[in-house]
């Protein structure tokens, strides 16, 4: 690229002609024009109490940086402004702009907006964590959106609530497969840019890039502060610190290269605060979210099997020694009346039952010695009111969780339980009814509700997509999971599909 600008230089040609930033068309051609040049939209992230991260995107005319200005006010006539700066975006960071805006309030809405030049991004709303008086919090909690699966509808009916304070993402914003390598995608007008597997910065920017201009999760990160968390597909399927399944070193060069790739593009796209990526944030003395990382910081290899010797290996690990040291003190100093952890696969014992496919080693049943060191730290140290919340399985989950729901557990009376466990479905990736008729889904879903198979489990479903919504008050938690009637179509339709509850002080799980 520089010799052909260096060709056009002596030809008399101007250096801006050489210079022009030039978008794939397939990007191009989803800009809603009216937006120029913020056509990614706007969104905000990691609230604390006194700052929150805004982010957007400028597409720039030319190749060099641009000037954005932004804005944050409490009113959306931006008639008082609270805080207000200039922020150079360039190519380093794919013109991403991130704003980590201090000395706000607590326990307010702000609105904020960026600029350029006369142009105008649409206005963004946020939220900060109160310190005090918190009488209930909502979080919408999702994980696992396949752009070509379908549309985001989801993403809209959450973005259209008027009562949270966030929304947690638990994993899987993107997926880093080809277009049609991941599921029957072919009844969608929906495909995949590139049109590779992601192994380049360039691949995973241009991904987000298509994401964030699908209309229904613009609106939602517009509406929303989100607080996320990557699982595997943001990186390569099962990935893990050192490999993953889907990635091989001698076609796909080295594995940290990719992954660091993947990271940063994940920073640039996502309004996360960047460091560690374990992190937790204190909603006064009602709760506190703590957030796991269990793919790149301290995990190990997944086991094969259940008898590879790597699933009881010392030193196998999902969190790794100073993520796990980090989570007890979390646990342990909290004075807060719940503990909701975002945590991205399956923490509790979970037999899916079927003939190929009974127990998922890449979820925490491949590394029974952290979780049960886990288990015995909750039950050792007293520590109470632990919700997991959960992603990765495109299902819908509720647990009492135990480590080991045969021998530690009573299904009738609940003894033994030191916590519960809510699983989100997927937005829209597929799940079991996707493969198998919904009459065998439903029977299975029975069959795997027994005491024999599963007996800590209250919940299952295998066939329907949407999103949980938990809501905390002061004696009590309660999981709502709603559905999306289609996606196919773009549609606005959800049904309440399941509540259930959870008492302060308790572990047992009850329905509506
Ligand atoms: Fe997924």
């Amino acid at each position: 690229m520089r010799s052909i600008c260096l060709f056009l230089l002596f030809a008399a040609v101007s250096i801006t002609a050489c210079n022009t930033y030039q978008e794939p068309q397939e990007i191009s051609t989803l800009f809603n024009q009216d937006l120029a040049p913020f056509y990614h939209g706007v969104a905000s992230g990691d609230p604390q109490t006194d700052r929150v991260i805004i982010w957007t995107r400028v597409t720039p005319e030319t190749n060099e940086p641009v000037n954005v200005g932004w804005r944050v006010s409490e009113s959306k006539s931006f008639d008082a402004i609270v805080r207000e700066g200039e922020y150079s975006a360039s190519h380093e960071k794919d013109f991403t702009v991130k704003i980590d805006v201090d000395g706000l309030e607590p326990g307010k809405q702000y609105f904020y907006q960026f600029t350029v030049g006369e142009n105008k991004s649409i206005i963004g709303k946020t939220k900060t964590i109160a310190t005090t008086d918190i009488d209930s919090l909502k979080f919408a909690v999702v994980s696992c959106a396949n752009y070509e699966f379908g549309y985001f509808n989801t993403y809209e009916m959450i973005a259209n609530r008027k009562d949270l304070d966030a929304v947690l993402h638990l994993g899987d914003y993107i997926y880093e497969y080809a277009s049609g390598k991941y599921g029957d995608t072919t009844k969608f007008d929906r495909r995949n840019y590139p049109n590779k597997e992601l192994i380049e910065l360039d691949d995973y920017r241009k991904r987000y890039s298509q994401y964030r201009l699908d209309e229904d999760l613009r609106k939602v990160h517009q509406n929303h502060p989100f607080i996320t968390i990557w699982d595997d597909h943001e990186i390569a399927n099962n990935s893990y610190t050192t490999g993953a399944e889907n990635h091989q070193d001698s076609l796909e060069g080295s594995y940290a290269i990719r992954s660091n790739a993947a990271k940063q593009a994940y920073y640039e796209w996502l309004p996360v605060r960047e460091g560690k990526m374990y992190r937790s944030f204190e909603f006064g003395d009602l709760a506190k979210v703590i957030m796991l990382e269990e793919r790149l910081e301290g995990r190990t290899i997944i086991p094969d099997s259940l008898n590879d010797p790597q699933r009881t290996a010392e030193n196998h690990s999902m969190l790794g020694e100073v993520q796990m040291a980090w989570l007890q003190k979390e646990l342990a100093d909290s004075t807060t009346s719940w503990k909701l952890i975002g945590n991205q696969v399956i923490f509790s014992y979970l037999n899916w039952g079927w003939p190929n496919f009974k127990i998922n080693l890449d979820a925490w049943d491949g590394y029974p010695a952290e979780r049960a060191a886990l288990s015995s730290f909750i039950t050792d140290n007293e520590v109470s009111n632990v919700v997991f919340v959960t992603g990765d399985t495109h299902s819908s989950w509720a647990f009492e969780v135990t480590d080991d729901p045969f021998n530690n557990y009573d299904s009738i009376t609940g003894d033994g339980a030191i916590a519960v466990e809510f699983g989100t479905t997927s937005i829209n990736s597929s799940n079991s009814d996707e493969g198998n008729p919904i009459d065998t889904v439903l029977a299975h879903e029975r069959k795997i509700m027994s005491n024999d198979m599963n007996p800590h489990m209250k919940f299952t479903n295998l066939h329907d997509h949407g999103y949980l919504l938990i809501t905390l008050f002061e004696g009590q938690a309660r999981a709502q999971w709603y559905y999306m009637q289609d996606l196919a179509v773009p549609s606005t339709t959800e049904k309440l599909g399941n509540e259930m509850y959870v008492d302060l002080g308790t572990t047992r799980l009850y329905s509506k």
